[in-house]
């Protein structure tokens, strides 16, 4: 008799390296493992390769060395179909996201393609966009929107699809505090996986328990949110400032 086998982490990147084709190297050897269930932020100044990492999560750039996989399943051609309904990611910019007429024919293009048509699709569409308080712009074309309204219809794109890890680049920058918060909320109220790119540090902090830092394209720190924004070598070494008057140690973390 064979013992029940835990099931395969969310995530598992390893020794993944990656050189644009111009020769740019951005990624050196990641490795990553997220399990089910954990919300995990990715910490680094800018270059340090998150958004290259976040592009190989779902096979929009392949490995040059490495392994990518998704639930056990390895990131290559013949799974991307699989693969792109599990991973669901909101990208830094809204605008490679959103690109069909209206908002809702938006939102409707991810479970359409999965299949699903009438009543249903349309019930997937409008909670997406209620989640996202987005549900009175549903005819709207999304270049009419602000930015942060763009960023609230792409995140919700993502949620329509119900995947098994969402892959956040940015969510936080433009919106404005209430969104900011509200997108919070929703994350908080979801069971999935997160993976979280954030230069902020305070929502990293409130959402995520673990993070790690990624700097020069390798993974530089991997810890409790709360000990890796608390050592102040580590902060500077890797250009992670904290906003002014922001103290990390008085922070009382939440628990889930
Ligand atoms: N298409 C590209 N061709 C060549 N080099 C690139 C390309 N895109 C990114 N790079 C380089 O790869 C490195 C990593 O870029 P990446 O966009 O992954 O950084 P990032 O950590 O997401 O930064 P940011 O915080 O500014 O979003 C950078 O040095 C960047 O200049
Ligand atoms: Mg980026």
């Amino acid at each position: 008799m064979s013992l029940p086998t835990a099931p395969a982490p969310s995530l598992e990147v390893s020794g993944l390296a990656y050189a644009y084709p111009d020769g740019h190297q951005a990624l050196f050897g990641v490795d990553l493992t997220v399990a089910r269930g954990e919300r995990v932020a990715v910490l680094g100044p800018n270059g340090a390769g998150k958004t290259t990492l976040v592009l190989h999560l779902n096979g929009i750039l392949d490995a040059g060395a490495g392994t990518v996989r998704v639930a056990g399943l390895p990131v290559e051609k013949r799974h991307l179909a699989e693969i792109r309904r599990r991973v669901g990611i909101v990208f830094q910019d809204p605008d490679d996201q959103l690109f069909m007429p209206t908002v809702r024919e938006d939102v409707a293009f991810g479970p359409a393609a999965a299949g699903l048509r009438g009543a249903e699709l349309e019930e997937r569409v409008m909670t997406a966009l209620k989640q996202v308080g987005m549900e009175a712009y549903a005819t709207r074309p999304p270049h009419h929107l602000s930015f942060g309204q763009r960023r609230r219809v792409a995140v919700a794109t993502v949620l329509a699809m119900e995947p098994e890890i969402l892959v956040l680049d940015e969510p936080s920058s433009n919106l404005d505090p209430a969104s900011r918060r509200e997108l919070a909320d929703i994350l908080r109220s979801l069971d999935v996986t997160v993976l979280m790119v954030t230069h902020d540090l305070p929502y990293a902090l409130e959402l995520c328990p673990r993070a790690v830092i990624l700097s020069d394209g390798v993974i530089a720190a991997d810890d409790r949110t709360q000990d890796l924004l608390c050592d102040d070598e580590l902060m500077r070494e890797h250009r992670l400032e904290l906003p002014f008057g922001f103290d990390p140690r008085s922070v009382v973390v939440p628990l889930t």
